[in-house]
């Protein structure tokens, strides 16, 4: 079936603000005293904010009202974080793809799992290239489940074989297999269960994603 969509994560695809959650949540895991790293990170990687920190907790427990503490915390770490993004802050080759794309007819969306999505496609100043933006408030399920991806797709107006996800983690790899899309992992947190691997967006062309696909 002809391609017809290309769908892109956000952090860590269009933009490096994965290094950013890295930053909030190590700074939160050092004032907690829980030991963290820049490995256990990649682990996260995709995952929505509380899991994430279940990830971060590694089964220690804490109550509720402790739990949406830190989460506020990491997520006004993270906010500060972004205060100076700008278009520079584009990923290497990005803003040439996503426009090559779009000349090409492909429609574009977004599917991120974060709830600063928006506001970071504004300061990058690609919104309004996207057809549709699925973000940390469009699905209950998040990734790996394939939810967002599908919902996305449904937005476009394309079935999953007629679209394919561009991500940088291996549960964003796995949530868009699932859902019956053709995938392109970017560096090695995505794993090697994408249809493609490449290092970044940059010195290649849409056309030449839709050449390797099988
Ligand atoms: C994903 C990131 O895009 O969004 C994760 O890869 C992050 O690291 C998730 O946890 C949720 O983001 P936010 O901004 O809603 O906390
Ligand atoms: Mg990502």
């Amino acid at each position: 079936m002809t391609i017809q969509a290309f769908i892109f994560d956000l952090d860590g695809v269009l933009t490096d603000t994965a290094e950013y959650h890295y930053q909030a949540w190590q700074r939160l895991a050092d004032e907690e005293g829980i030991p963290f790293s820049r490995e256990e990170n990649d682990a996260m990687r995709g995952l929505a904010r509380r899991d994430s920190l279940n990830v971060l907790l590694k089964g220690r427990v804490i109550d509720e009202a402790t739990a949406q503490a830190w989460m506020v915390r990491k997520n006004d770490y993270y906010v500060a974080l972004l205060s100076h993004i700008s278009p520079n802050d584009l990923l290497p080759g990005v803003s040439d793809f996503l426009n090559a794309a779009k000349a090409d007819g492909l429609k574009l969306g977004v599917g991120s799992a974060s709830k600063n999505a928006r506001p970071v496609l504004e300061k990058l100043n690609v919104l309004s290239l996207f057809d549709a933006v699925g973000d940390g408030y469009s699905v209950v399920h998040g990734k790996p489940a394939p939810d967002l991806f599908i919902w996305v797709a449904g937005r476009i107006g394309i079935n999953p074989t007629q679209g394919v996800v561009f991500e940088d983690a291996a549960a964003g790899v796995q949530a868009a297999k699932r859902g019956g899309f053709f995938t392109v992992g970017l560096g090695d947190a995505a794993g090697d269960g994408a249809t493609i691997k490449l290092a970044g967006l940059s010195g290649i062309t849409p056309r030449e994603i839709l050449t390797r696909l099988p």
